[in-house]
């Protein structure tokens, strides 16, 4: 995200899906030339393909909200962290989508539901929650174990905030691993409520 808290800026939509400016947000996945060890996708410098080399192994399953599964359109069928199983939050089935090497499970009946689902296939790795409506709504349940961040050198202005809708009661956090990459800085916190 960006340092004033934003995922995306304003106007996110299929031709710029992380709207107005926020493609700077992802810099830090084109920081250099080594690629992901399980990605040759992105790019990046040493220190921050070692954060996402760590990262990638250690997840089982990823929920994602239907907004951003529309915006990137799909993914195309095969999400950029290849072959892990994603899970869908929508009111609706979608009538097509593309089909590839993730497999997509469209959860109509809530989050808890996708996050028991993601549990129960993740087979004790990770379930990464990837897209803010659907973080917010595990945040405010108390449903959120960690919180990782990589905060990009942006202050963008507007846009779609991830801390936003989480309701007035503050959240404890114990600060776990801050590591200065290049262009980005990865934080992460276990989270205490
Ligand atoms: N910077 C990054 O790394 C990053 C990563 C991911 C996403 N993003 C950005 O985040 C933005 C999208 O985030 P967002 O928070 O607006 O949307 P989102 O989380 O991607 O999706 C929200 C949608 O999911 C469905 N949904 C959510 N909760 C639900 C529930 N409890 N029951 C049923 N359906 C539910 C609804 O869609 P329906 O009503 O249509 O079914 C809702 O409109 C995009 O700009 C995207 O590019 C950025």
């Amino acid at each position: 995200m960006s340092l004033d808290g934003f995922v995306a800026g304003v106007d996110d939509n299929q031709n710029q899906p992380l709207g107005e400016g926020g493609e700077a947000i992802q810099g830090w996945l084109f920081s250099g030339d080594q690629p992901s060890r399980y990605n040759d996708f992105f790019k990046m410098s040493e220190s921050n393909r070692e954060v996402f080399d760590e990262f990638i192994p250690n997840t089982g399953a990823m929920v994602f909200g239907r907004r951003t599964f529309d915006i990137v359109n799909g993914w195309g069928g095969s999400h950029p962290i290849s072959g892990i199983p994603i899970f869908v939050v929508t009111h609706e089935q979608p009538e097509h989508f593309q089909e590839n090497d993730t497999p997509f499970t469209f959860v109509t009946d809530g989050v808890e539901s996708a996050l028991k689902q993601a549990i129960e296939v993740a087979d004790g790795k990770n379930v990464v929650i990837g897209t803010p409506s659907i973080a917010q709504q595990c945040m405010k349940a108390g449903l959120l174990d960690v919180i990782q961040l990589h905060v990009s050198p942006l202050v963008l202005g507007n846009g779609v905030r991830l801390f936003d809708y989480i309701g007035d009661a503050p959240i404890k956090l114990e600060s776990q691993q801050v590591t200065d990459g290049t262009d980005v800085v990865h934080l992460q916190y276990k989270v205490l409520y």
